[in-house]
């Protein structure tokens, strides 16, 4: 029998890549192993960090295949240890149990720190039929969570919130979860699908980058802050138990103490129930790469650390409120799951991937506790 195993790295797209990989390599008859015969690596150029990981797995196995979104600086680096693999177009393949959906891919923001925009090129939207025939298949062989998955899902070409509304009414006990929002394009008839669709759950990521004006501009975001907080307390205001997250980098070139401490300034003022805190990494051929004044590793591991520091007090403080409320939740596995906004919460019992009423009893950093009604 023919052993494989995937390492992957990267956003939940790269995820969904790697689950159609293996559905293709079991059809050819191979077989996951922790002591495999062929190593697939699949990674995405968006941090160094994850490059740096990513070369030492390759480094570690003998039959390796990296593919991924790379950078061809990156791709070059690895010849020595790994073949190249170029990915193909993935769609075609429907995994058994995996219900994380492609809805389109590329990016056309060109955010000046980001290399989507190059290695996943430009936007490209999935017909709409072809989506929910995806769907309707995961939800009939027992899927109870489809992602939605997109750079941008606002600029999905087929109206996005439309396309909410057609999965919404696939008959079946599951969940819709989408990722990501873009700011600048996020309108008011999604907020409405959803607070209105019942299976579109009430968990929006909404990534930010930074709470300074001058830095926004810097990253060519376009938006201003006073525009992103009028709309994250939109949100929060349409939305019954909304569950807000945010991306935010720290040490962007040129981010001075003061502007550092604008995003610290909206932290307090939002109160994000989660946020992804990346020190700024610079990637070859973005235009941020070649700015002045770029921040020390040292300085920012220290605004990392503050910002993370405070979204834990933050964090706490918003799951204490949730204290007494009931919630539905789906459980994975070892009594730990997660509520229809997105909390993570362990509870006392249930079998696998199963819903489940639950009672929060108890309010933790980084999730609840629950109790099975
Ligand atoms: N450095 C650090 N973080 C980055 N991200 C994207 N590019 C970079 C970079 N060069 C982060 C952003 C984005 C998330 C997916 O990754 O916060 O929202
Ligand atoms: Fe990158 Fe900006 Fe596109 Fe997101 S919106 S993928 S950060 S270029």
């Amino acid at each position: 029998m023919k052993k494989y195993k995937i390492i992957t790295y990267g956003c939940l797209a790269n995820h969904s890549d790697s689950e159609r990989i293996a559905k293709k390599l079991e059809d050819q008859g191979y077989l996951k192993s922790e002591n495999p015969d062929l190593v697939i690596i699949n990674i995405c150029s968006i941090r160094q960090a994850a490059v740096d990981r990513a070369f030492a797995q390759a480094k570690k196995y003998k039959n390796v295949i990296v593919t991924g979104c790379l950078l061809k600086s990156d791709y070059d680096k690895f010849t020595k240890y790994a073949k190249i693999v170029k990915k193909e177009n993935l769609f075609s393949v429907k995994p058994k149990n995996s219900c994380l959906i492609p809805i389109m891919t590329g990016c056309n923001n060109f955010c000046s720190y980001c290399v989507v925009p190059y290695t996943r090129g430009r936007e490209y939207s999935r017909p709409p039929k072809e989506i929910i025939d995806e769907a309707k298949l995961f939800i009939n062989n027992g899927a109870k969570e489809i992602w939605l998955l997109g750079q941008n899902v606002n600029s999905y070409k087929y109206d996005f919130p439309k396309l909410l509304y057609k999965i919404n009414s696939i008959p079946g006990d599951f969940w819709i979860r989408f990722l990501s929002s873009h700011p600048k394009d996020m309108g008011n008839d999604l907020i409405k699908s959803i607070r209105d669709l019942p299976k579109v759950t009430e968990y929006i990521n909404l990534a930010v980058q930074s709470g300074d004006n001058e830095i926004l501009k810097k990253m060519n975001r376009n938006y201003s802050i006073e525009e992103y907080k009028k709309l994250a307390l939109k949100i929060k205001r349409e939305i019954p138990n909304v569950c807000l997250s945010t991306d935010i980098i720290v040490g962007f070139p040129g981010e001075t103490k003061k502007a550092f401490q604008n995003t610290v300034k909206l932290f307090k003022e939002i109160e994000f129930d989660m946020a992804y805190i990346s020190k700024y990494s610079p990637r070859p051929g973005t235009l941020a790469s070649k700015m002045k004044n770029q921040i020390t590793f040292e300085e920012k591991s220290r605004r990392y650390s503050e910002l993370n520091n405070l979204l834990k007090k933050i964090s706490l403080k918003r799951n204490k409120q949730l204290i007494g409320q009931e919630t539905r939740a789906l459980i994975n596995n070892n009594f730990i799951g997660k509520t229809k906004n997105f909390k993570t919460i362990k509870v006392n019992g249930s079998s696998n991937n199963s819903f489940v009423d639950v009672k929060i009893t108890k309010a933790l950093i980084w999730g609840l506790s629950g109790k099975i009604k």
